[in-house]
């Protein structure tokens, strides 16, 4: 097992959370996820797949689980046509200076107001709550299309929120989760499988938690809750997984290195059951 691995966890698990959040606005040691570092690119991502299923954002309600904190997604999403993008995110660190610095730019302008900076209720609505929450209170309009890229291997109740946001999602609505299965400790992609849940929960799991979940277990969600599910598998690293497979643990493993290697994915998901029984 790699010592540099288990300080480097055990560390990472102890960091204040006021830590974490300075690191990864300044994208010190910790790097933060693509709608944050580059939303244009995570915009033309999503439209692409979009596309690809004969899908647009145009005038409709777009929602984004997990937004970070920064709000260059939802205005990019806005300038390309969305009418109105529900932010949801309950540990989320807004970041006033980058936010006031979008509200500049001439192309986001009328998305926010111009003396404060604050995003126009019209367009956004920002939820700092649990989306089981807002679905249980019905705090929402449903949504045409919902959102996330490095968002679903930090749940902590994968199901409860699929089930949270398909009853969110209108009938005709369609999802697309961007999900990295990998430790994020990225030079030991599958170094985190090889302990067992008591270990990880106790000792090593950062606070930003990966629930270790596997492509296997995402397909049996998005399909307990989705009539039509698409998982396209981005990439995989055999070569790293063939290194540590001796030492992960059987319930990681299906026995096709193919599908146990798999380290990014992406879900499509149309057709919601909104009266699906949990699983
Ligand atoms: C790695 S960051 C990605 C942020 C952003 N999507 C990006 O690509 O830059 C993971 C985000 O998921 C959020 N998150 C964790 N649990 C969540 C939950 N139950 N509901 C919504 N967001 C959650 C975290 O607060 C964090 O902002």
């Amino acid at each position: 097992m790699p010592w540099d691995y288990l300080l480097l966890r055990f560390v990472r698990r102890r960091l204040p959370s006021r830590l974490v959040h300075a690191l990864l606005r300044r994208g010190w040691v910790l790097r933060p996820g693509l709608e944050t570092r580059s939303p244009e690119e995570a915009v033309a991502r999503y439209e692409a797949l979009l596309q690809a299923h004969g899908r647009s954002w145009q005038g409709q309600r777009v929602f984004i689980l997990g937004y970070g904190g920064y709000l260059g997604v939802a205005a990019e999403l806005l300038h390309r046509g969305a009418a109105h993008v529900v932010l949801c995110d309950p540990y989320a660190q807004p970041d006033p200076r980058r936010n006031a610095r979008l509200a500049s730019q001439a192309r986001y302008a009328s998305f926010f107001h111009p003396h404060t900076h604050q995003p126009r209720a019209a367009y956004m609505s920002i939820w700092h709550e649990d989306v089981r929450a807002l679905a249980q209170r019905r705090a929402l309009q449903p949504v045409d299309v919902v959102l996330s890229t490095s968002v679903y291997e930090h749940l902590d109740d994968v199901e409860g929120i699929t089930r949270a946001l398909a009853r969110l999602t209108k009938p005709q609505g369609i999802h697309i989760h961007f999900i990295d299965l990998r430790d994020h400790f990225f030079r030991y992609p599958f170094e985190m499988l090889t302990f067992s849940e008591q270990t990880w929960r106790r000792w090593l799991n950062p606070t930003s938690n990966l629930n270790r979940l596997r492509l296997p277990d995402y397909a049996r969600v998005f399909r307990a809750h989705f009539a039509q599910v698409n998982i396209q598998v981005l990439a995989r690293d055999l070569a790293a997984f063939r290194k540590v497979k001796p030492r992960i643990r059987p319930e990681f493993l299906t026995g096709d290195d193919e599908v146990d290697a798999v380290t990014h994915i992406v879900v499509v998901a149309q057709k919601p059951r909104p009266d699906a029984p949990a699983l």
